[in-house]
């Protein structure tokens, strides 16, 4: 039987494994190569031409290794490079992810939503287009949530320095009158439960990885690559940072799963697993 070629997945870290987790549920059959790029989290603060160049040399890697679409698990890299990967990579299918504001202020009743992203998301052509597009008369609050992706890469879910930091962002949006919450970063939705006790029970929060899934399915089915049925998908995770962080991390992330393979790999354009 031929070998199955993944889905390949990336991002700067373990944010994207909230993604990869709705591609799984969504895509049953298909094998999954997942990159966290460690040795570079976070992308936040980094400047556009550098993550232009992981997220070329992370492409290459997973072409390397067979991916027949790409899903840029991660809004900072899809903001600084989603463009420059398709110019350069013309025939390979990308998934991307982008601040969900289109729905959001879809669904607001007060006018006033919140964005939760990195700084660079923030600064991107890709943001400032979709709130010209969008945000017609809504107010949108924003904040950088500096030191939250790091947070969240130690593993520190719902410890109080956490707390403490997202009371310090979420407090002030409150207070202003968002009814829906925008996650555009996907470390974010691993602090949900955190975030929820914090803005009470009425905020609509708005994670985006479940549409990124059914996105990533129909790209599948419009380019004929789908796998419809055979054995289980299985998913291989590949680090460029500490093997062992990241094992304890996904442990903790993700829910325990035989088909898994997690190794380590110091990632650039020439690098194959095999
Ligand atoms: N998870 C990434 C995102 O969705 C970014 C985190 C980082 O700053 O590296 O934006």
């Amino acid at each position: 039987m031929p070998k199955k070629r993944p889905i390949g997945i990336f991002d700067s870290g373990v944010g994207g494994l909230s993604v990869l987790r709705h591609v799984r549920a969504e895509l049953p059959f298909e094998d999954i190569l997942y990159l966290a790029d460690q040795a570079h989290v976070p992308y936040g603060p980094r400047p556009q031409s550098e993550i232009q160049q992981f997220s070329q040399n992370i492409t290459r890697f997973l072409l390397n290794q067979g991916a027949k679409v790409i899903v840029v698990a991660c809004n900072t890299a899809s903001a600084a490079a989603l463009t420059h990967l398709r110019a350069t990579f013309p025939d390979v299918p990308f998934v991307g992810m982008e601040p969900a504001i289109k729905p959001g202020v879809a669904g607001t009743r007060t006018g006033k939503v919140g964005v939760l992203a990195t700084s660079r998301t923030f600064d991107s052509q890709k943001y400032a287009s979709l709130l010209i597009r969008f945000a017609n008369g809504v107010q949108v609050l924003e904040d950088p949530c500096v030191g939250l992706v790091d947070a969240i890469e130690r593993g520190e879910l719902d410890a109080a320095a956490t707390h403490t930091l997202l009371q310090t962002i979420l407090h002030p949006m409150v207070a202003e009158g968002i009814d829906t919450l925008i996650l555009g970063c996907t470390h974010f939705p691993f602090v949900q439960p955190l975030i929820r006790q914090i803005i009470g029970p009425d905020i609509a929060i708005i994670d985006p990885a479940p549409a990124v899934a059914r996105q990533t399915r129909r790209v599948l089915q419009q380019t004929n690559q789908g796998t419809r049925s055979g054995r289980a998908g299985q998913t291989h995770l590949v680090t460029s940072g500490p093997l062992t962080t990241f094992t304890a991390q996904v442990a903790h992330l993700l829910e325990y799963h035989s088909d898994l393979t997690i190794i380590h790999r110091q990632i650039n354009s020439e690098t194959r697993l095999i």
